[in-house]
């Protein structure tokens, strides 16, 4: 499927909203992530690419001083003096509309770089990311935001930093405590290919997919169940992952292999162990995708995938009976492999599926959600795509 571009509405929308023309539009991905959960923050190895649906921003610049940003999502605009932004992120972040945390929590991590030259904008915004889907609806705007907004102030920022800024609007201005992973896959992608990231180096290497070439398709399974990670289960994943590694006084999780497993079951309690069984084994398997889509090719990942949900589902607990569902009826109907993508607790699965099984996935998925009651859910191809980058 590919998603109408949203490029023509963030310009529409725009010139509704501010009765002006933009001075170009920008745009940035969703992504999905092929393997590697909850590794990112444990300093870890995570394999995502960007998708097909994209964020776009249209902007224009002000003399004023003042931001403002508005979407097609939104009734209204939200205004910020620039110079007032520190005094609202991240204490009063409350008294901003929640999707305009994400694009003035980018301008604000910005604005230290950009000292005299942070003059006033106008940005608005469009997209056909799914929203709530755990394709980082999220990082697409923060990506399509730091990208326009660096390039209008000329910022000498490479796009590490463009994805740092990204990262800390939603650590700090949304109040999300997530990984870098999404901003860094949605800054970086390339098509046809994944991003190998180090998420403590933050070195990235660009891996070959090859799905096309072996007759294979992405197939995302949204189950419409909504998710946030501002509340509850994320933070406290996070927080046994911490006190993990702090027992095996170790830096990160990143730090211990699996051949340390053994000693340190006799040192925590189990819902800590299996949390640090979880991402001790899923960077073990990061690697092993790496290294056997390079041997063997993307037909002979299917297992890690069907490993990295198990241990989701069994280990870290992030799973929902949706998300499992999904999985499971994909795999009986043909999938090579599969998994739910994303932070968990609801969002999509993926599923790796010959092109020719992608009709009988679908219906298979359907008929069994249908059978359990759960709400239909919203199934489509991905392709492995580009990242931010500025339009016109
Ligand atoms: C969310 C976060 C990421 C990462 C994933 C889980 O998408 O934003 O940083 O932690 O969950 O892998």
């Amino acid at each position: 499927m590919t998603p109408p571009s949203a490029a023509a509405e963030a310009r529409r929308h725009f010139a509704e909203r501010f009765d002006a023309q933009p001075v170009g539009t920008w745009s940035a991905p969703g992504r999905a992530n092929l393997i590697g959960e909850h590794t990112d923050y444990n300093d870890g190895f995570v394999l995502p690419f960007a998708i097909q649906h994209r964020t776009h921003v249209a902007l224009g610049t002000r003399d004023d001083g003042v931001i403002r940003v508005a979407s097609t999502f939104a009734d209204d605009a939200v205004e910020v003096p620039l110079a007032d932004l520190d005094a609202v992120f991240p204490d009063r972040r409350e008294e901003i509309a929640e999707w305009a945390r994400y694009p003035l929590g980018v301008a604000w991590a910005l604005v230290p770089a950009a000292g005299p030259a942070a003059r006033g904008l106008d940005l608005a915004f469009a997209s056909n990311v799914p929203v709530g889907a755990g394709l980082s609806s999220s990082a697409a705007i923060e990506g399509a935001a730091a990208s326009a907004i660096a390039d209008t102030w000329g910022l000498d920022l490479d796009r590490v930093a463009l994805a740092r800024a990204g990262r800390r609007a939603e650590n700090e201005a949304v109040g999300a405590p997530t990984g870098i992973m999404d901003q860094m896959a949605s800054m970086l992608g390339r098509a046809d290919a994944a991003i190998f990231l180090d998420c403590r180096s933050l070195e990235a290497q660009v891996v070959d997919l090859g799905f096309r070439a072996a007759g294979l398709e992405l197939v995302v399974i949204d189950t419409g169940v909504s998710h946030s990670h501002a509340t509850g289960g994320y933070g406290e994943r996070r927080a046994a992952c911490e006190r993990g590694a702090a027992i095996l006084a170790v830096p990160a999780l990143r730090d211990v292999s699996v051949d340390d497993l053994a000693r340190a079951e006799t040192l925590m309690d189990d819902v800590t162990f299996r949390r640090v069984r979880h991402v001790v084994t899923e960077n073990q398997r990061v690697r092993d995708t790496v290294r056997i889509l390079a041997e063997q090719g993307p037909r002979a990942i299917g297992d890690l995938l069907l490993a990295s949900h198990a241990s989701m589902r069994d280990d870290f607990e992030i799973s929902v009976p949706e998300l499992d569902t999904a999985v499971d009826a994909a795999r009986e109907a043909g999938a090579l492999g599969a998994r739910m993508t994303g932070g968990g607790f609801g969002g999509a699965a993926i599923a790796l599926v010959p092109h020719d099984g992608v009709q009988r996935v679908t219906d298979a998925v359907t008929a069994a959600f249908e059978a359990s009651g759960f709400a239909v859910p919203t199934i489509f191809t991905v392709t492995p795509s580009d990242g931010a980058a500025r339009d016109a």
